[in-house]
C-alpha cells in the first residue's frame, strides 16, 4: 500500500480511493486496503451539513485531515483545499497548502484545478507539497457549472485534455477527472503518464474515487454516477430507534452496566 505519492503510479493501477473526514472511517479504509484517503471538501455537504463545499474552510479541512492521518499508518492522505484558499495569490494558497502537511500530516494536497492552478502547481511541487489535480466537473466551481457533465463538445473536451497536460508537466502527480464522457477520460489517461482517478468519468483511468456517504449508503442522495455498496444508514437508524426505545422503556442500562459501591450505600 502506497505510503508516499511516489507508490501512487498508473504502474500500480487499478488505485483506489475513497474520502473520509474522521477518525474511524479513515481506519477502517485503511483495514479495507485503500490506496488513498482524500480528506474531500465534500465534507461541506457529507459531514458538516452545508448546501455545497464553498462554506468550508481551511481549519475545518486541516482538523479532519489531522484526524485521518493520526488513524492511518499506511495510507496516502490527500488534504482538499477549499473554495478561495488557494489560487487568491501565491503566499496564501502556499501558507494554506503548508498546513495541511506540516499541522495536520498530509502527504499531498488536492486543487480543483483549472489553467489559474497551472503554476501555483509547479511551485508546490517545488517546495515538497505533491498537488494532485481536479479537471472535469469542480464542484468550487458549482455557480458556474452546476453539477453537469462537462467536457461534452470537441473544443471542451480538447480544453480539459490541456489542462491537464499542462498540470502533469507542473509535476500534478495525479489527476482527478470528475463527471466526463468516458472516451474523454480513456483518452487522457493514455495520453499522461501520471495516474488518471476517475470519478463518472468511466472504467479506463487508472483508478477510481468516491465519496464515502456514497459508497456506504449513509447519505440522502447520491451522484447518478455513484453506487452504494452498504446500507449504514439503515443501519444506524435501527441501531439509534433501538437505543431510545430501550432507555424510554427503562431496558438500558441493565444490572450488567451498572455498579454499585457497597461503601457509599450510608452516604446520605
Ligand atoms: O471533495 C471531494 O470529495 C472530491 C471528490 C469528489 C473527488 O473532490
Amino acid at each position: 500500500m502506497p505510503t508516499t505519492v511516489r507508490e501512487f503510479r498508473a504502474e500500480n493501477a487499478p488505485l483506489t480511493m475513497l474520502t473520509a473526514y474522521d477518525a474511524p472511517t479513515a481506519a477502517v479504509c485503511e483495514t479495507a486496503g485503500i490506496d488513498a484517503i482524500l480528506v474531500g471538501d465534500s465534507m461541506g455537504n457529507a459531514s458538516l451539513g452545508y448546501d455545497s463545499t464553498l462554506p468550508v474552510t481551511v481549519d475545518e479541512v486541516t482538523s479532519r485531515t489531522a484526524a485521518v492521518a493520526r488513524a492511518t499508518d499506511e495510507t496516502l492522505v490527500v488534504a482538499d483545499l477549499p473554495f478561495l484558499s488557494f489560487g487568491v495569490d501565491e503566499a496564501t494558497s502556499i501558507e494554506n497548502a503548508g498546513r495541511m502537511v506540516k499541522e495536520a500530516g498530509a502527504h499531498a494536497v488536492k486543487l480543483d484545478s483549472g489553467s489559474h492552478t497551472i503554476s501555483l502547481t509547479e511551485r508546490l511541487a517545488e517546495l515538497g507539497i505533491p498537488v494532485m489535480a481536479h479537471l472535469g466537473l469542480t464542484p468550487q466551481k458549482v455557480n458556474q457549472l452546476g453539477f453537469s457533465r462537462q467536457g461534452t463538445s470537441h473544443e471542451a473536451a480538447r480544453e480539459i485534455a490541456e489542462i491537464a497536460t499542462e498540470h502533469e508537466k507542473s509535476g500534478a502527480f495525479a489527476l482527478v477527472l470528475e463527471h466526463v464522457p468516458a472516451n474523454l477520460a480513456r483518452r487522457i489517461t493514455d495520453d499522461l503518464s501520471i495516474p488518471t482517478i476517475g470519478i463518472g468519468a468511466g472504467p479506463d483511468c487508472d483508478g477510481q474515487v468516491l465519496v464515502a456517504n456514497d459508497v456506504l449508503g449513509l447519505g440522502e442522495s447520491s451522484p447518478p454516477f455513484a453506487t452504494a455498496f452498504g446500507d449504514v444508514r439503515s443501519e444506524m437508524q435501527e441501531a439509534i430507534t433501538e437505543y431510545v426505545e430501550a432507555v424510554e422503556g427503562g431496558d438500558f442500562p441493565a444490572d450488567e452496566h451498572s455498579h454499585i459501591e457497597a461503601d457509599l450505600d450510608d452516604l446520605y
